[in-house]
């Protein structure tokens, strides 16, 4: 089996994955999010102390398992350093111990397997991948090479829910908080958003100027302390225009390039408004849609042994000394 490991943000998380069926033997996650959420994002500095904690724990779990360890699949890149480091660290050193072989996996390219948990790739593919720290449109070819045709040039979709959650003080992350607050608007016309870039012919994506629009809403109401309903019709006319956004270059990225088949993947994947967005604009184009399962949307290292396996049966090991991390690489 595939030891996969994840430490790129704020989960600490360890799979076991069988080389020859695909099948999950193990699969564990211990999230930070209730120690960062009163700080409305992830610290760097405590996610780095919790991960030192939570990986060895984790790996405690699986001892009986060791010597079924065929190779070590580790995220290095990208991601906060110092959490990095934590998952790195520890597959070097279980490398050594066990004698198996290292394996590096990117983590975007994770959340694209995301999408093939229990069975075989499928290529060529469109991806729409929207988490806490990207939003990317990916092209993948036959043969499995990615090109990037949008991303984006500030806060990402997801991390642009977090800071909106953070200015109503609805803790971290807040897509979900947004989302079910969004299902409560009673007065659908309040707020009217402007969509960025709408007539900007850029395959662009931007989310600073939204965020911004929101929080001038806020502080007209403010002085009054912001009621839920005030907080529902603004979540609504919010998520409506980053959905919206998202479907504008889309729909033109669409057009462009005619996808046979299209994954959602990240963990913002789960906001309901974008994905049965998504889901008219596939049927409309007679394209099929991937979805990875809402368990493995957000970090996770099922993925990331996901990789590791197609990387262990193309014999792409890494040397101790040549894995690096790379916070900022994209794909
Ligand atoms: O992939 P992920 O777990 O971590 C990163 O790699 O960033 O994604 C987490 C992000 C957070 O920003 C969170 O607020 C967002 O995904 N998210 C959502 C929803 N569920 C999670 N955003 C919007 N709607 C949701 N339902
Ligand atoms: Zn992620």
């Amino acid at each position: 089996m595939i030891l996969g490991i994840e430490s790129s943000c704020d989960d600490s998380s360890v799979a076991l994955l069988d080389i020859k069926d695909l099948k999950l033997l193990y699969h564990k996650k211990i999230s930070q999010e209730s120690e960062h959420s009163p700080f409305g994002g992830v610290v760097p500095e405590l996610a780095a102390r919790l991960h030192t904690k939570a990986l060895p724990a984790l790996l405690e779990e699986i001892k009986p398992n060791f010597k079924s360890i065929k190779a070590i699949a580790v995220t290095n890149e990208p991601g906060l350093s110092v959490s990095l480091i934590g998952g790195v660290s520890m597959a070097k050193a279980l490398s050594v111990a066990l004698n198996v072989p290292l394996i590096a996996v990117n983590h975007l390219v994770g959340h694209i397997y995301s999408l093939f948990l229990d069975c075989e790739e499928r290529f060529p593919l469109g991806v729409l991948l929207v988490s806490g720290g990207h939003t990317m449109v990916l092209d993948i070819d036959a043969a499995g090479k990615i090109s990037l045709l949008a991303g984006t040039s500030d806060d990402s979709f997801g991390e642009s829910f977090d800071k909106v959650a953070k200015m109503m003080r609805l803790g971290y992350p807040g897509g979900v908080a947004v989302q079910n607050l969004a299902r409560q608007c009673k007065n659908k016309e309040r707020f009217k958003f402007t969509i960025p870039l709408l007539h900007d012919k850029r395959l662009e994506y931007s989310f600073s100027g939204l965020k911004n629009q929101v929080r001038l809403e806020i502080e007209k109401i403010k002085g009054q302390e912001l009621s839920n309903d005030d907080m529902a019709d603004i979540c609504y006319a919010f998520e409506n225009a980053a959905c919206a956004h998202i479907m504008d270059k889309l729909a033109k990225i669409f057009k462009e390039r005619s996808f046979k088949r299209f994954g959602i993947v990240g963990g913002a994947s789960a906001n309901l408004n974008l994905r049965s967005r998504i889901e008219r604009l596939c049927l409309e184009s007679g394209c099929e849609l991937l979805l990875a399962p809402l368990e493995f949307c957000s970090d996770n290292a099922a993925m990331i042994a996901r990789v590791g396996r197609e990387k262990y049966l193309k014999g792409e090991f890494v040397k101790h000394n040549e894995l690096n991390i790379n916070p900022r690489v994209k794909v």
